[in-house]
């Protein structure tokens, strides 16, 4: 089990519709690594859903939740994660509008991917509010549970540095609390006549010639100081370094190494290139589909050799098969010794291999779709615990909360 000082880990998936290979050999795989050492959220990004198919949202909540089914049969845990629905946690929505107050526009504008993904998807309208809106929300997501780390692959790291950013801005905009100065300068008095004369000589010599034996004397001045409550010690601190306290800490990325998954005709496995093999596909269907598949174009007749290279079957070998299979397929085919057919044998049983405890869970769970809103519905309620935690901290800084 994990201890409390475990590293925290948010990760979210934009809810686009069934998972295929491509998702489970490049986030999923990861996650299941992640989750044994980690204390890990993982959200259906149903919002981010919405920023691009926002003229038909009916179908997001049923594919949110096939999404779900889809991690869970491939082996996400809910007694190890927390996984949930990002609407459900409305407290993502709360936090994204008050960091769009000091989201600045041109940042967001130089976002690469804001650029990148209206061109992809010119026949959508998403000059919107929303769309640009896009990694604010996600800082959100991150920022809400402090997460230490974001698992992401290469395209996301703007996005991440955007967070830090926004975590930066927040915390030097409201990182100071309210009466700061009134408040550190009683603490100066509170250390006696002669420390706090020291206090402020070393002060002036930090703040006036950055003289950093200065900074190091007053801390060392402070830790002597047995009767110093902890938040004057800090005021202290923060009033000589200028620094402000940290509210939202900022997030590293874990950069995810995408093994890009080589789809059923070679390029990059994609809904859009229509040459997925989906997560649970039925056996036959795997079969049918490997069966189909294009091989070297070289090779028009049994006879003739072909060059793996040039094929996108032996790109699947190579990330099904071990070296010694990789050695059959590139010498059988290379001599005409094995025939294509022949040649996908061993890559149909491989991923059958790896497809059939998913589908059996999968089983389960369409046998009793009710356990999945509960994972769901305790998934959200243990992340609305640490969102709720933040989020009062969060209007306290910012002097909004009502409730005193
Ligand atoms: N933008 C991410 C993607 O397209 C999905 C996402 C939304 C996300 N919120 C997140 C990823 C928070 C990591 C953390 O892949
Ligand atoms: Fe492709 Fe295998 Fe046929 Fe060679 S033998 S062309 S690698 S399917």
């Amino acid at each position: 089990m994990l201890n409390d000082t475990a590293e925290r880990i948010v990760s979210g998936m934009r809810v686009t519709g069934r998972l295929h290979l491509g998702h489970f050999h490049g986030v999923i795989k990861n996650w299941l690594e992640l989750q044994n050492s980690y204390e890990c959220f993982f959200f259906a990004a149903d919002w981010h859903g919405l920023t691009t198919h926002y003229e038909n949202p009916k179908s997001i909540p049923e594919q949110a939740i096939s999404m779900v089914a889809d991690w869970l049969a491939a082996g996400i845990n809910p007694n190890q994660a927390k996984i949930f629905i990002q609407s459900w946690v409305p407290e993502h929505a709360e936090l994204h509008l008050l960091l769009s107050m000091i989201a600045p526009l041109p940042w967001l504008e130089r976002v690469p991917s804001y650029k990148d993904q209206k061109t992809k998807l010119a026949d959508k309208d998403l000059d919107t509010y929303g769309f640009l809106g896009y990694p604010v929300l996600q800082a959100a997501d991150i920022l809400l549970y402090k997460a230490h780390l974001v698992p992401v692959g290469e395209d996301q790291i703007s996005h991440i540095e955007l967070t830090r950013e926004i975590a930066r801005r927040f915390n030097h905009l409201y990182g100071q609390e309210v009466d700061f100065q009134t408040k550190a300068l009683k603490a100066v008095e509170k250390l006696g006549k002669k420390n706090a004369a020291l206090y402020q000589a070393f002060r002036k010599a930090f703040q006036e010639e950055g003289n950093k034996e200065a900074l190091a004397m007053a801390e060392a001045l402070l830790d002597q100081q047995k009767n110093l409550f902890l938040a004057d010690r800090e005021r202290l601190l923060g009033f000589i370094s200028g620094t402000s306290k940290i509210i939202l800490p900022e997030p590293q990325a874990l950069l995810t190494k995408h093994a890009k998954l080589p789809g059923l005709d070679g390029q990059k496995m994609s809904k859009s290139y229509h040459n997925t093999i989906l997560l649970g596909d039925a056996k036959e269907v795997i079969e049918q589909k490997i069966k189909t598949m294009p091989t070297d174009p070289a090779r028009v007749r049994r006879t003739d050799p072909g060059t793996p290279e040039k094929c996108p079957v032996f790109a699947l070998h190579q990330v099904y098969s071990d070296e010694a299979t990789q050695d059959w397929v590139k010498k059988g085919c290379a001599t005409a010794g094995i025939g294509c057919l022949e040649c996908k044998g061993p890559l149909i049983k491989a991923i059958e291999a790896e497809q059939e405890p998913i589908r059996e869970r999968a089983l389960e769970y369409q046998k009793n779709p009710q356990v999945i809103y509960d994972i769901l519905h305790d998934g959200a309620e243990a992340a609305r615990e640490s969102a709720r935690k933040t989020m009062s901290e969060v209007k306290e800084v910012m002097g909004l909360d009502y409730l005193k």
